[in-house]
Order: C-alpha cells, then sequence, then structure tokens
C-alpha cells in the first residue's frame, strides 16, 4: 500500500494502537474489557458485534471522544494520554469521522456540510467546488446539494455525512453503522467507496451489523460483550492481536 500522498506519517507505523484498553462509562461495569489490537497503516478494518456489544464506545476512544479508565492507545504513533489539548483538533483533522447520528450542521445546505472541512482546511472554494458536486453525485445527492438537513431522510443524511468525512481524503476513516439507513444497492456503493479511499492509503475501520457487505481481503474483528476477536487467519495487513 502505497502512502497517502498527504500523510506525514511514516509509512511503516500504527495507525491505532490499543493495549490492554478497559472502559466504563461513571462508575458502571466495564463495556470494554483488556481490548488489545493494532491498526496498521492503509489498511482495512470491519468492526461486528451484537447492539450493546460495545461497538460506538470503542471507536469514541479513537476518536478521542472519550478517555479509556486503563491501557495505552497511540494514535499516529503518540500516546494519546500524553497528547496537549491545544493538539486535539489538528489530530482530528486527520480522521474523518462518521457517527451514529449524523451530526451535520443544521443551517448548512449539504454542499456546505460536504465542503466545510476543506474550508476549515483553508482551501479555495474554486479548488473544491467540481470535487465536492462529483462526490456527491457519486453518493447520490446531485439533486440534493442545496438542501437543509432537517429536510433530508435519513438515508440522504447518512450520506451526506459520509461525503463530509471522506472529502479530505483523512489518513483514518471511522465510520459507525454508516449502511445503517440506506437499502443494500447504496450501501455497497458506499462500501466501495470506502475501499476506493482505502486504495489511496486511508486507514479504514468500519462499525456494522451487515456481514454481507465485508469485502473479501478485510480484517474483521469482532466485539462480544467488551471482549474483541481478531481472525487467526488474518493476513496480517490489518488488525492484529499484539
Ligand atoms: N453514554 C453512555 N452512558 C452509559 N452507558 C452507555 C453510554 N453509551 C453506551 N453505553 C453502554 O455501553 C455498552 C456498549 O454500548 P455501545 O453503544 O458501545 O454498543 P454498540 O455495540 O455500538 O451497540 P449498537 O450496535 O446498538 O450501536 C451498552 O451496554 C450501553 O448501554
Ligand atoms: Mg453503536
Amino acid at each position: 500500500m502505497s502512502s497517502h500522498p498527504l500523510s506525514t506519517q511514516p509509512e511503516d507505523e500504527d495507525s491505532i494502537r490499543f493495549e490492554h484498553v478497559g472502559m466504563r462509562y461513571g462508575r458502571g461495569e466495564e463495556v470494554l474489557n483488556d481490548v488489545s489490537f493494532t491498526l496498521k497503516k492503509g489498511s482495512m478494518n470491519f468492526l461486528t458485534g451484537p447492539s450493546g456489544a460495545g461497538k460506538s464506545s470503542l471507536l469514541k476512544l479513537m476518536y478521542l471522544n472519550m478517555r479509556p479508565s486503563r491501557g495505552l492507545i497511540t494514535l499516529f504513533g503518540q500516546d494519546t494520554s500524553q497528547i496537549d489539548i491545544g493538539a486535539i483538533p489538528v489530530l482530528k483533522r486527520r480522521m474523518g469521522v462518521v457517527l451514529q447520528d449524523f451530526r451535520l450542521i443544521q443551517h448548512l445546505n449539504v454542499f456546505e456540510n460536504v465542503a466545510l472541512p476543506l474550508r476549515v482546511a483553508g482551501v479555495k472554494r474554486d479548488a473544491y467546488q467540481e470535487n465536492v458536486v462529483s462526490l456527491l453525485k457519486w453518493v447520490g445527492l446531485g439533486d440534493r446539494m442545496r438542501a437543509l438537513p432537517p429536510t433530508l431522510s435519513g438515508g440522504e443524511k447518512q450520506r451526506a455525512a459520509i461525503a463530509r468525512a471522506v472529502i479530505s481524503k483523512p489518513e483514518i476513516l471511522i465510520a459507525d453503522e454508516p449502511t445503517g439507513n440506506v437499502d443494500m444497492e447504496i450501501g455497497k456503493r458506499l462500501i466501495r467507496l470506502f475501499s476506493e479511499l482505502n486504495r489511496l492509503g486511508t486507514t479504514v475501520i468500519i462499525a456494522t451489523h451487515d456481514l454481507s457487505l465485508i469485502p473479501s481481503g478485510a480484517t474483521h474483528m469482532t466485539l462480544n460483550n467488551g471482549v474483541l476477536t481478531i481472525p487467526e487467519n488474518d493476513n496480517g495487513s490489518g488488525a492484529a492481536n499484539v
């Protein structure tokens, strides 16, 4: 896998590494229990498991939305417990995130929502306009570009959130049930989009209930009751037990 053209990360570095990570909400029981794995740079990974198994919680740790209650998490080779608060937004900009509740900005239309990461990065409209339009067409939102999020269907919101997460070709793409609101055909198209991004060098991790969407060659991790398993026969290109 060649290095992402915008990447500053050394080729052989792990994107994400968990070592004996535990996580609890408040004083509750651990919802993640001694989780250890690495996501290699440029790998394509799927995370499945029953509702309540801890998939979203695991992803929240990856995109620095929560902190673990024990264990070590490194992101781009940096120990996340040592990261300066001021450096967190910079790190977050290297990741694209699709959440179960989309988090679109309600007063910006679809085009503006999707263009936002590029605007924040200082890219001029002339330079991104065409890319945003062609990506929106690809996800089937060509005729909804001027619509505001409250007027979109669940599946349309989901596709807008996905377009926003991938538009800046992030180094890591984290997606939580990204095909939960769309039909099988669009779901497959969206997985192709993630695979395309992965071919450009992005490390991809997708939580899903839908096993039929997992392409061959991708690593398939399973969570059950907070305990993670990775198949022994994984080809080593993706996640691996530490
Ligand atoms: N904010 C919270 N406060 C307290 N407990 C929580 C919170 N969010 C999740 N949990 C609990 O943590 C456990 C794991 O939840 P999580 O959302 O990670 O599961 P999931 O695998 O993503 O499920 P789903 O497939 O339904 O999205 C569940 O028992 C859930 O009730
Ligand atoms: Mg979830």
